[in-house]
């Protein structure tokens, strides 16, 4: 066990713009430069999150209320923080999650129009208002995003991996999305840094290594600096 605390990195993003794709490319850079990594995701990360993202995702889900949507996207982040963020950066890892609270203030905020500060108020409440250190913003088209994630799910067992209940919306919905996001980025300039997704996965891999390269580097650097007084 490490005695310093890891780094918290969060992707962010549109259904299909290419998280989960380039979490993967980034996880085994870092593995092959040694650290140790812990890849998970929301809604889910953990047994009951698993269950409550089936529950959220399922397109035979109907009628679920916004508010209740909310609720359920936050018992499984308290849950999630509990069992599996919080002991990964206490052993020194590095924690790299798809999807945090931005999702409910982008999704359950600015979609479902419920605002921000309902999500914020509740992150605070449950979630002891824990921060990233790091949050990638991957910025793409709204189309060619839903696209992306129509043709992934469309591959899939449908009975098995049903991800579709918020790939139903429209383009207004997703339009609502984008723009929260994009507002998140600009009032927390230091943590989210916004990457273009539009280009091919290796291009976006490239860009991302480079914002988590120099946040590591800086980290490292002013922590050598403080322990060398
Ligand atoms: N840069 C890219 N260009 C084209 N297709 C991509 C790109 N990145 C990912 N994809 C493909 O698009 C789909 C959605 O990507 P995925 O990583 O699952 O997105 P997300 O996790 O953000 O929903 C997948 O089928 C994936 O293979
Ligand atoms: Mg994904």
């Amino acid at each position: 066990m490490s005695s310093q605390r890891g780094k918290f990195i969060t992707f962010e993003g549109l259904d299909g713009c290419g998280k989960s794709t380039q979490l993967e490319l980034l996880a085994d850079e870092l593995r092959k430069q040694g650290h140790a990594v812990v890849v998970t995701r929301e809604p889910g990360g953990t047994d009951t999150g698993e269950k409550i993202r089936r529950l959220l995702l399922d397109t035979r889900t109907s009628g679920l209320a916004p508010m209740a949507e909310l609720g359920l996207m936050f018992a499984s982040r308290a849950q999630h923080i509990h069992e599996v963020i919080l002991p990964g950066l206490n052993a020194g890892r590095i924690v790299l999650c798809d999807r945090f609270t931005d999702s409910s203030e982008a999704y359950q905020g600015g979609g479902r129009k419920l605002g921000s500060k309902v999500v914020l108020e509740l992150h605070r409440v449950l979630c002891g208002d824990m921060k990233p250190d790091l949050t990638i913003l991957m910025d793409s088209d709204v189309a060619a995003s839903v696209e992306r994630a129509r043709r992934r799910n469309r591959g899939r067992d449908s009975s098995e991996n049903d991800e579709g209940r918020f790939e139903k919306e429209n383009r207004a919905f997703f339009t609502r999305v984008r723009n929260t996001y994009l507002e998140i980025a600009n009032r927390e300039p230091e943590r989210v840094m916004v990457v273009d997704a539009r280009g091919t996965p290796a291009k976006t891999h490239a860009k991302i290594l480079q914002v988590v390269s120099k946040k590591l580097t800086i980290e490292t650097s002013s922590r050598k600096a403080n322990n060398g007084r």
